[in-house]
């Protein structure tokens, strides 16, 4: 496989199962250090183990909760002691719950909420904040960023603009950012709020030659889907696979997604290929939504 990422070093969050794991071992076969970095330690400790061995690839196993906003930050300066910069994040790592909207409680909410958008968003702006910080003195932006809110367009500088980029941040959103889920209403707010976050951190990071973009995957079969559809089935009688068969057969492309179909559009988002792309949210879901 062509090695376009040779000397990065990327974070994946939640990469101790699922698309998670799909993504980290996909850069590293890219060529890339990736730190598997996952609430349960003991398939942090494995995927790491199993991605070093199979690609040849340095590999870090690192334990986090990102529901705590201090551990980020804690997380930056661990990598930066091993490797000495981050250049990738993937920030993955997500919960989903089914239950009907009407139903849902305060400590429903907050549990979503506070990995999928609060989580999250620390955790971007940590890396973010060291992103920064790597920039040589001369290839940082002349503009403020109250310049760059405030400037007329036909005033902008291209010669401010690096051209060597900085730094490459994939979010995972969900095609339930797209729209409205009955049964999983915090779930899809967070995974819309995840939409905003990707622009708002690209219009912020513009000026230093940081992309952010973000993938919106639609059913891929992983512990989460296994949830929901056992979720389904305890709340509708369908027998195990109903579920998400249903959901298979409204798919233009009639199949269900690998980890790996997944992880191709974001090591292109990574890969100096998308250097001009940022703000972007790219529906990966066999067609099913269109906008
Ligand atoms: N599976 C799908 O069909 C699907 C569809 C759209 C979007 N997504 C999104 O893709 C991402 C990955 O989903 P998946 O299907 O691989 O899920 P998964 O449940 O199989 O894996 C999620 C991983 O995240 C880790 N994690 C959970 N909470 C964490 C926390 N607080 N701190 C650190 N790690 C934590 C888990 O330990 C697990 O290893 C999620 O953000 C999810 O919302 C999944």
């Amino acid at each position: 496989m062509e090695q376009r990422l040779l000397g990065k070093v990327a974070i994946v969050t939640g990469a101790g199962q699922g698309i998670g794991q799909g993504v980290a071992t996909r850069l590293a076969r890219e060529g890339a250090s990736v730190v598997i970095a996952d609430y349960n330690a003991e398939t942090a400790n494995a995927t790491a183990q199993e991605i070093a061995q199979s690609t040849g690839s340095a590999t870090l196993a690192y334990s986090i909760d990102i529901s705590d906003v201090t551990a980020g930050q804690i997380m930056v300066d661990a990598v930066v002691a091993k490797f000495g910069h981050i250049d990738i994040l993937i920030n993955n790592a997500g919960l989903s719950q089914t239950k009907p909207m009407l139903e849902l409680t305060p400590a429903d909410w907050d549990r979503i909420l506070n990995v999928n958008q609060r989580g999250m968003f620390f955790v971007l702006q940590s890396v973010a904040t060291q992103m920064i910080r790597q920039i040589p003195e001369n290839e940082r932006p002349t503009s403020t960023m109250a310049d760059v809110v405030t400037i007329k367009k036909s005033e902008t500088k291209t010669s401010d603009i690096p051209v060597r980029n900085h730094g490459k941040i994939v979010n995972l959103s969900s095609i339930a950012g797209r729209r409205g889920r009955p049964l999983a209403t915090h779930y899809a707010a967070s995974k819309a709020a995840v939409i905003s976050i990707t622009q708002s951190a690209a219009l912020t990071l513009a000026p230093y030659n940081i992309t952010v973009n973000a993938v919106c995957p639609g059913v891929v079969p992983t512990q989460m889907w296994k949830d929901i559809d056992a979720d389904r089935g305890r709340l509708f009688g369908s027998q195990p696979g109903e579920a998400m068969a249903a959901f298979v057969n409204t798919i233009p492309l009639k199949r269900a997604s690998t980890p790996e179909d997944i992880a191709g559009p974001i090591a292109f988002f990574c890969s100096a290929d998308a250097d001009y792309v940022t703000g972007q949210a790219l529906n990966v879901d066999g067609g099913y939504e269109m906008d």
